[in-house]
């Protein structure tokens, strides 16, 4: 066979057909517990403007300053969205969506795209489904929003996970951590990571989170933030961590986890699954109080998470989860001969308009042939037409499953299709 002359991108993946039926369900599960807890769906597009991301999501970071899709035309500069909460304040803000009073609370599915090193569960092209909670500053949003992350996994049937959580401050919390934690890291500079020295400057709080070997002894005795907060900060934190054990949402303190954006401000999250590998968040997210005023808008607290569609996938395998029933044809129309097929494509209407799904031959196969494709296709039933079964005015119905057949009119066919 010759080699095909095209593929897909590095980290760009088909979702095809025996697959796409999984996203289908686990897209109805995340529509159904958005709505439950009274969610609106969002679309924003995939392409923003270049300095939406960088500010929003940050400079420093490694999204913006090494995995960026971004490309200019004309005057404009344009990024492919490496995640969604920046555009959908963005939105937020350009349609003045706080008009509509109340918080918004905002639900979204769709692609993303970062210029990483794919591996298992890190792909160039993925999905993300989220929501984000604009306009409060209670902590029961922070923690309506990590129940509404921990219903889906729990509808899907994944209970194996760690909720992590940890609060990173305010800006006058952070300030003099940062100060505390550098004035630490100062005498062991030299036996850190190189990736780590580089961050010693301008992001400190990315050390903690490194995943290299020799920085994790260093890390393990630094002091942690948590020590730090400011007393309303550590308030908020306190009653945050209150409401989810008063939910019965366990969680584990984990006072290093820093997330890869430099929006967040107090709550900081991540859902770890142990059927992951290195790649082990399932989603995350926490608080972004200050966003909304950096890309122009006035002081607006908010909340929000985010979650990997394929990495929920890898875990469904793992755990032997099945998202969708085999796609079941209910009606195939075998025909013997020209006559036959135009029969057919004249009866399949009625089929679909009885709430069937109906399909035929289009290519003039042989009996046996379509036989084959009707199991194929996983039918249910076949109804077969030829000469005779025109001329009787009588088709037989064949039940693939149980191997009975029967010769009836076609309208008798219908009605003990659709009963
Ligand atoms: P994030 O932690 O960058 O947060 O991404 C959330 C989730 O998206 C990750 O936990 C992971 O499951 C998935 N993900 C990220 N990168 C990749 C990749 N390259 N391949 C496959 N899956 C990936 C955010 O994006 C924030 N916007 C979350 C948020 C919402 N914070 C507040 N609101």
């Amino acid at each position: 066979m010759a080699q095909p002359t095209f593929s897909t991108h590095l980290g760009m993946v088909d979702i095809l057909p025996g697959e796409v039926e999984q996203w289908h369900t686990l897209e109805r599960i995340i529509h159904e517990e958005a709505k439950k807890f009274n969610f609106e769906e969002i679309r924003t597009p995939i392409l923003e403007q270049t300095e939406l991301i960088a500010r929003g999501v940050g400079q420093l970071t490694d999204i913006v300053s090494k995995e960026m899709f971004a490309f200019e035309r004309g005057e404009d500069q344009y990024v492919l969205r490496p995640e969604c909460t920046a555009p959908v304040a963005r939105a937020y803000v350009e349609h003045h969506l706080d008009q509509r009073g109340g918080t918004q609370n905002l639900y979204y599915i769709g692609p993303m795209f970062r210029a990483e090193k794919p591996q298992k569960g890190r792909q160039r092209q993925f999905h993300q489904f989220g929501a984000e909670i604009i306009g409060a500053q209670d902590p029961a949003a922070d923690v309506d929003i990590i129940a509404l992350m921990m219903s889906i996994y729990d509808r899907i049937g994944i209970r194996n996970t760690t909720l992590k959580i940890n609060s990173v401050g305010d800006p006058e919390s952070r300030k003099i951590y940062t100060k505390a934690l550098k004035d630490y890291l100062r005498p062991h500079l030299a036996e850190l990571s190189e990736i780590s020295q580089k961050r010693f400057e301008n992001n400190p709080l990315r050390i903690l989170d490194s995943k290299e070997q020799e920085d994790q002894p260093i890390v393990d005795n630094a002091p942690v933030i948590t020590d730090f907060l400011t007393d309303e900060t550590a308030d908020h934190y306190k009653r945050v961590k209150a409401l989810l054990r008063e939910l019965n949402i366990s969680f584990v303190e984990d006072p290093h986890l820093v997330r890869g954006l430099d929006y967040y401000t107090r709550t900081a999250f991540e859902l770890i699954s142990p059927d992951l590998g290195a790649q082990d968040a399932l989603g995350g997210g926490g608080r972004y109080d200050l966003l909304i005023e950096e890309i122009g808008g006035q002081p607006t607290p908010a909340v929000g998470f985010a979650a990997g569609i394929e990495r929920l996938l890898i875990a469904c395998e793992e755990l032997d989860i099945k998202l969708a029933e085999e796609d079941m044809l209910d009606v195939y129309i075998v025909t013997l001969g020209e006559k036959a097929r135009s029969w057919a494509i004249k009866h399949l209407p009625r089929l679909r308009e009885a709430g069937l799904s109906a399909s035929m031959d289009y290519i003039g196969r042989s009996i046996k042939a379509q036989m084959k494709d009707a199991d194929r296709e996983n039918a249910r039933h076949v109804i077969i037409v030829g000469e005779n079964e025109l001329s009787e005015g009588k088709f037989v119905l064949r039940d693939m499953k149980a191997s009975e057949e029967v010769a009836l009119p076609f309208d008798d066919i219908l009605e003990e299709l659709s009963a």
